[in-house]
């Protein structure tokens, strides 16, 4: 895989896997099976946090609020017990980091920035800066901000983990990406409350407010990271409610390239290997051979190619409007292009694709899609070979081929 190098696509959401309390369970047995391709680290902050006060969890009917308030030994405490037990994992190790002023969360960065041990950075950025009062990443000039005083201070990957509680998450995504950040990870979780139950406008969680998670949310996350896929081009981690193969694969298909796990595993700690297996299952099905052809399936229409001062339609797939969204078109990694028209329901469907094979895998990851048979069969009875247009950059370094009606 391109995102870090992991060998298979499931990671854990920051927060909800103790790796070392894991370790004191099951001792050696965690190393040698260890459920994630990377291990994400709860928030780190500078100093040591506390937590809210109790109670901090609630339980919804599809999913959990919590008000954990981000508990840690702080950095120094980190660095001293946690970080060297971490080290051990043998997957890479992704540090969470959080503050209330970027210069914090600056110093953070550079304190990880020397270690070996530590594999990338996630920014939690669902914080308030005091200064300014913004939530740092509910805001895309404040996002650019942190990451103009955070970037300079390492080489190593930078995720900014989005929070689902704001305007627009794609246009902080596309701000991330434009100040330097190598990739983006969501939805952190939803604000929520709960009344409580004898107490008359009182609220239940200990710190008012909480943070919604589980499959509650799953449908919000998945629409964002669509929405965020089609404006930027750095790799996205999906999570939020993820708990089966099947949801595992639409994440991928609406643009993620990894997953997270989350809330699944207080209620299934097998969790791991069971959405392994299904995604597998899954991505075999529809006759794909590895997640990374499945990334991107839901994007209809126009994309950008960042950094690389063009834009041009990977994919056209419309002819007459009215195409239902679920016909995808994927293009851009194939050598060979096929046009071909199709008819559903009246309504003209072109598509463009890499590959009558992947048009299959396309119309198999759709297969409940009515009409979708019927129209790769004329798709196919109509296709033709296009011959191919180089795409290239400013700088004359190539890019991708493409259809050149679809230019
Ligand atoms: C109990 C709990 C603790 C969490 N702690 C953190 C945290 O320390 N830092 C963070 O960035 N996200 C934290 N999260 C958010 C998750 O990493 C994840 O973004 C969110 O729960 C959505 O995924 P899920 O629905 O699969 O749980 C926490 C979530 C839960 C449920």
């Amino acid at each position: 895989m391109t995102f870090l190098d992991l060998d298979e696509p499931i990671v854990n959401a920051s927060g909800t896997f103790d790796a070392i309390a894991a370790r004191r369970a099951f001792g050696d047995a965690l190393l040698e099976r260890f459920p994630f391709a990377a291990y994400v680290t709860k928030t780190v902050t500078i100093a040591p946090r506390q937590g809210n006060p109790p109670p901090r969890l609630y339980e919804l009917p599809a999913g959990l609020m919590n008000s954990i308030g981000l508990p840690n030994k702080g950095l120094d405490g980190f660095l001293a017990e946690d970080l060297p037990k971490l080290a051990e994992l043998p997957v890479p190790l992704i540090v969470n980091v959080m503050g209330s002023k970027r210069e914090d969360v600056a110093r953070l960065v550079a304190a990880f920035a020397e270690r070996d041990e530590v594999a990338a950075l996630e920014l939690n950025v669902s914080c308030p800066n005091v200064k300014t009062g913004l939530i740092m990443g509910a805001d895309p000039g404040e996002l650019a901000g942190l990451l103009d005083a955070v970037r300079p201070q390492t080489d190593k990957p930078l995720i900014v983990k989005l929070t689902p509680n704001c305007a627009s998450p794609a246009d902080v995504a596309a701000a991330a990406q434009d100040h330097g950040a190598d990739a983006v990870s969501l939805i952190n979780t939803l604000r929520g409350m709960a009344m409580h139950p004898r107490r008359a406008g009182e609220p239940w969680l200990g710190g008012g407010t909480g943070g919604v998670s589980g499959p509650a949310v799953r449908a919000v996350a998945l629409a964002q990271v669509r929405e965020v896929r089609s404006r930027v081009r750095i790799p996205i981690v999906g999570m939020g409610g993820i708990a089966s193969g099947r949801d595992a694969l639409e994440f991928l298909a609406a643009g993620a390239v990894a997953v997270a796990l989350g809330t699944v595993l207080f209620a299934d700690p097998g969790a791991p290997d069971r959405v392994r297996g299904e995604l597998d299952e899954e991505l075999r099905a529809r006759g794909f051979s590895s997640p990374t052809q499945a990334t991107g399936l839901a994007h209809v229409g126009r994309e950008q190619v960042a950094d690389k001062d063009v834009t041009f339609p990977l994919i056209d797939t419309r002819a007459g409007g009215g195409v239902p969204a679920e016909v995808i078109a994927h293009g851009a990694a194939f050598s060979s292009f096929e046009r071909g028209h199709g008819v559903d329901e009246g309504v003209v469907i072109d598509l463009c694709v890499g590959g009558v094979e992947n048009a299959d895998a396309f119309v198999a990851i759709h297969k409940d899609v009515p009409g979708t048979d019927r129209v790769l069969r004329d798709f196919k009875k109509e296709s033709v070979e296009r011959p191919l247009h180089p795409v290239v950059d400013k700088d004359g370094v190539h890019i991708a081929d493409v259809v050149p009606d679809s230019i």
